[in-house]
Formats: C-alpha cells, sequence, structure tokens
C-alpha cells in the first residue's frame, strides 16, 4: 500500500516525526514518498489515496513557507475528494494565540471535502510528544479503512 506523507516545518520538528513515521510505515511494509507539503499542488494530492499530514504552525497560526502555496491552493479548492484518506499530527505551541492553527485548518478544509479522517488529529503543544503511539495507531486503522472500503 502506497502512504504519502507530506510534511511542513520551520526548525525540523516535523520533518523528524514524519521520518520517524517514515521508518515505522517503511518497516510494515509501506511504500512510502515522503515530500514536503508544497511538492504536491491541488492536482497531485487529488490523486492520493493514503496521506499523512504532519505540520508545525508558524506566524499568528499560520502554515510554514514549505507548505503554504499547497495551502492556499487547498483552501480555495471545491473538488471532493471522497477517496483521500487521511491522518493528520499538528505541531505547536499553547503559548501562541491561535494553538496549532496551521494542522486545524487543513484538517478542516480536508474534512469540508470529505477526505476520510482514519483517526483523530493529534495536536503537540510544545513538544512532539504521543507521536509515535499516534503513528502505530494511524498506520494500523488505515490498513483496516483501506480494506474495508477497497472491498466495497
Ligand atoms: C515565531 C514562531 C511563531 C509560532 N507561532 C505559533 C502559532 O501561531 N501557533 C502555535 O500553536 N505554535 C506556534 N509556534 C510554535 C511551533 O509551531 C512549535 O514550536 C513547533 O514544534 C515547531 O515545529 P517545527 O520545528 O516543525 O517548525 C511558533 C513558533 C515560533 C518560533
Amino acid at each position: 500500500m502506497i502512504l504519502d506523507i507530506l510534511y511542513a516545518t520551520q526548525t525540523g520538528n516535523a520533518e523528524t516525526v514524519a521520518k520517524k513515521l517514515q521508518l515505522l510505515a517503511k518497516n510494515q511494509g509501506f511504500n512510502v514518498n515522503l515530500v514536503e507539503m508544497n511538492y504536491h499542488n491541488i492536482n497531485s494530492f487529488r490523486t492520493l489515496r493514503n496521506v499523512a499530514i504532519v505540520t508545525s504552525t508558524y506566524g499568528n497560526g499560520e502554515v510554514p513557507e514549505m507548505g503554504i502555496d499547497f495551502w492556499e491552493e487547498l483552501k480555495l479548492s471545491k473538488v471532493e475528494m471522497v477517496n483521500l484518506r487521511y491522518g493528520l499530527i499538528a505541531l505547536g505551541d499553547k503559548s501562541h494565540e491561535i494553538f496549532c492553527g496551521a494542522g486545524k485548518a487543513i484538517s478542516k478544509k480536508l474534512d469540508e471535502l470529505k477526505c476520510i479522517k482514519v483517526i483523530p488529529n493529534l495536536e503537540c503543544d510544545g513538544d512532539t510528544e504521543g507521536t509515535y503511539e499516534w503513528s502505530i495507531k494511524f498506520l494500523e486503522k488505515l490498513k483496516l479503512k483501506a480494506y474495508y472500503n477497497d472491498k466495497v
């Protein structure tokens, strides 16, 4: 099964989390593509089936620079993606007014476009605690969902 991991980071935390997820997924036999978020535009993104998004938040609740172009396109999109399964890890810090704003905004938009949320978002406050456990659960649920969705 192919898993596409998209990350957006400013100082490396989201990239580290994304790489750990990549390793776990590879060890479970997934065929993994790990890319910076801006690697995709809305047309290429739409073709994906199993997606993990790992993003931090910068500025005032904004997506880091390496994800801005992608986010600007996604934000405007109105085309539903009912076959895209996803999970999302949002890194942030509660000392900022808009906690995990980037992750929350992306997830809200994906839900509006009818993507399949495989597992509740993980929101991290000031660290990356819980990302390993989330990753294990995400891969488990993804395999199950993919099995049942693809059968019907
Ligand atoms: C200048 C700056 C602005 C930030 N703005 C926000 C914010 O608006 N909301 C939030 O939840 N976290 C904010 N953060 C916290 C980061 O998202 C958090 O430290 C995260 O772990 C960084 O991950 P990264 O290394 O992948 O970029 C900000 C951090 C910095 C340094």
